[in-house]
């Protein structure tokens, strides 16, 4: 079989466990799928930034002609950020490309105008990356509870602030020690301000209620508070009631008497006090955890690596073989309806 030819935008910390893993399994990859996979092109900033593992003739500024090129069928995108990453993802579907994204930000601001794109060129968009690193959850929702009625959705969906409230209980770390700490380990976001003021978690709610109510939600519907207002009294003041602190993100379904759909939903992200004997008070570090509460299958919890390279790379990998097998086979993924038109309520109105 001919080999599938894939263009990497974006070479950070996940990036580079992506080239990783592709040339460490590349055997696996090529008998899961049914052909090999070869990276065609990487596209960076700075060419100049010594990588290690990485073949320096693969490099390219040029990011648009990339994810054009007539021989790439598969663009895998981890630069983040809504431009230039919108653009170059567009071009890719619209050249007949499939995409895969980790871009929480861009999906939760403008998913609309993605899927609205991979429904017009007959590309595939995977994103399960996009949303509690290594745990599979967005194919779950997507796949296998769409049959299903979700009631709710509700965790810790940002390995960063995670870390820093965990090393703030168990070590009495400092906030900023405890932040440097997660940026040096590559949890955090470029601009770790997305993760500390909520805004990371605030995009991956608005990813998950959209998923999970098939209702059009975006970041600036999502009621948002961070942790930089949480000091180390207030730690202590959770510790003396048995509790620990921990930033929820909730998406939830209102009820309303008349009609399944309810009366709209509910997403919001804050630091609550959570009972040490509650499941997600046992979450450390980067690690995340999230329910799903559906008619039928009842209470689902899933666990694990939330952010950081090797974890993010798993899902990218993961979606690659999806998309992959897809492209092979001819038959495309699953593409996001939205046909549930619900209101956002507002806080206080729920
Ligand atoms: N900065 C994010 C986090 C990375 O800390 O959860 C994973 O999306």
């Amino acid at each position: 079989k001919p080999g599938l030819r894939v263009a990497l935008l974006g070479c950070g910390v996940v990036g580079t466990e992506v080239v990783r893993l592709l040339n460490e399994q590349a055997d696996d990859l090529a008998a899961r799928v049914g052909a090999p996979l070869e990276l065609a092109g990487i596209a960076v900033r700075r060419p100049d930034r010594v990588r290690a593992g990485i073949d320096p003739g693969l490099l390219t500024t040029d990011a648009q002609t990339l994810v054009t090129r007539d021989d790439v069928d598969i663009v895998i995108e981890v630069i983040g950020g809504i431009e230039p990453a919108r653009t170059l993802m567009l071009e890719a579907m619209k050249t007949g490309k499939s995409v895969i994204t980790a871009n929480k930000a861009l999906l939760a601001e403008d998913g609309a105008t993605l899927f609205a794109a991979a429904r017009e060129y007959g590309a595939d968009l995977y994103y399960e990356a996009s949303v509690a690193g290594a745990i599979p959850l967005l194919r779950p929702l997507r796949e296998s509870l769409v049959g299903d009625h979700v009631h709710r959705v509700l965790g810790i969906v940002n390995g960063t602030t995670n870390y820093v409230l965990d090393q703030m209980d168990t070590h009495g770390a400092g906030f900023n020690e405890a932040l440097e700490e997660a940026q040096a380990l590559g949890y955090a976001e470029a601009d770790p301000t997305a993760d500390v003021e909520g805004f990371d978690a605030a995009a991956k709610a608005a990813i998950l209620a959209q998923l999970a109510f098939h209702t059009p939600v975006t970041a600036a519907d999502v009621h948002r508070e961070g942790i930089t207002e949480v000091s180390a009294a207030d730690v202590a003041g959770a510790q003396g009631m048995d509790c620990v602190v921990k930033l929820l993100a909730i998406c939830e379904r209102i009820p309303s008497r008349d009609g399944r759909n309810g009366r709209g939903v509910s997403v919001r992200v804050y630091p609550a006090m959570i009972p040490r004997s509650h499941p997600l008070a046992s979450v450390r570090e980067a690690y995340n955890a999230v329910f799903v509460e559906a008619e039928s299958a009842g209470s689902l919890m899933f666990y694990g690596a939330g952010a950081g390279g090797a974890p993010t790379a798993s899902a990218i990998l993961g979606d690659l073989v999806a998309v992959a097998r897809n492209v092979v086979g001819g038959t495309p993924g699953p593409v996001e309806v939205t046909y549930a038109k619900l209101p956002v309520l507002p806080m206080g109105e729920t």
